[in-house]
């Protein structure tokens, strides 16, 4: 994929646990393009905050990254020390976290944390410069400007999210990793909050990967979708033909189990049984003891992603032998 600006290629990581080694993510392959919203969808414990961390080095013990590469502005990221990896985290890659109380310092109050961003990234820029950027920022993201010198404590779930999102942009990241930041917000909030991520992608040419187990979130914002599932991808393509068209029937049951407007009035969908504990990832395809349709192979063997619509790649063997469909 020439547009790619962030690749993922046969990536791997484990927890070490006493059950033995979880599989968090397993043999992951998959690109980024340049400017979309990613949306990574996936039942909670699937490794989706697994999959965006290990994609920032950020993994930590008793996690580790047990092989695949990370292919980001001409490097793979492996091969980079942790220095290198820290100075790459606070220029070029951002991440916002679930809880981002942990990646704020409790005792800077939110304008030091933006100033001192500004400060490192723009060397020519004064202090004074440094906060009235700051103030931008925050009230670029609804914040009034006098909240910048509170602490984070002060602070609601979503809005330090926002300040999270305003040290992203601050950074001038090219990536912006967003783990379920949507959360904490309420109905409105988050509508209104994911209005505000189109346009900061637009405004500052931004790529933005957003985790979420909220498929509604998925279908608002984002331009393609990657579906996981037990450590694997399963599907990853545009998204309304996903949504339209699902093909894998892991993702077929994720859908379909969503409350959307064109299904209203009928009965919720319920997929059966429960994703499996890493520990123990089932052999073969890992959905298929959970599958409606599976075949004597899926019990056996690991399907491969492999293209089966024009944007629109899955693992399943059901796609094995059909020839590549070009749609329109
Ligand atoms: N620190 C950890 N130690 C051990 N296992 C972990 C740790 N973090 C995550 N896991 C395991 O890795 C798997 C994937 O977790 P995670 O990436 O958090 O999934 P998701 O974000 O999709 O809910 C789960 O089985 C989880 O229990
Ligand atoms: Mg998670």
């Amino acid at each position: 994929m020439t547009d790619a600006l962030y690749s993922v290629r046969n990536l791997s990581v484990e927890y070490g646990t006493r059950q033995g080694p979880v599989k968090a993510v397993n043999d992951v392959s998959f690109d980024i393009r340049k400017n979309e919203i990613l949306g990574l969808v996936g039942e909670s414990g699937c490794g989706k905050s697994t999959l965006g961390k290990a994609m920032l080095r950020m993994i930590t013990k008793p996690g580790e990254i047990t092989g695949g590469q990370l292919l980001f502005g001409g490097h793979d990221l492996m091969t980079l020390s942790s220095r290198e990896m820290r100075s790459l985290r606070g220029s070029r890659l951002g991440m916002v976290f679930q809880d981002p109380m942990t990646s704020l310092n409790p005792v800077q109050r939110i304008v030091d944390h933006l100033t001192e961003t500004i400060l490192a990234h723009e060397k020519t820029t004064t202090a004074a410069a440094a906060r009235t950027r700051a103030s931008e920022l925050v009230e670029r993201l609804g914040i009034r400007r006098e909240r910048i010198d509170d602490y984070p404590h002060q602070f609601s779930g979503g809005m330090r999210q926002r300040v999270m999102i305003a040290l992203a942009l601050a950074l001038h990241a090219d990536l912006v990793i967003a783990d379920e930041p949507t959360t904490s917000l309420d109905v409105i909030v988050e509508a209104k909050f994911l209005d505000l991520l189109r346009e900061l992608r637009d405004e500052f040419d931004l790529t933005i990967v957003m985790i979420t187990h909220n498929i509604g979130v998925v279908a608002e914002i984002a331009d393609r979708v990657a579906v996981m599932y037990a450590g694997r991808m399963a599907e990853i393509g545009d998204v309304r033909e996903v949504f339209a068209r699902p093909l894998h029937p892991y993702a077929e049951g994720l859908l379909k189990s969503v409350p959307n407007i064109e299904l209203d009035g009928q009965e919720l969908y319920k997929m059966d049984g429960s994703p499996p504990n890493l520990a123990f990832t089932p052999p073969g395809c890992s959905f298929h003891p959970r599958c409606p349709k599976a075949l004597p192979i899926c019990s056996d063997q690991v399907p491969v992603l492999r293209s089966v619509r024009a944007d629109q790649e899955t693992a399943c063997w059901l796609y094995d032998d059909q020839t590549v469909e070009i749609a329109r």
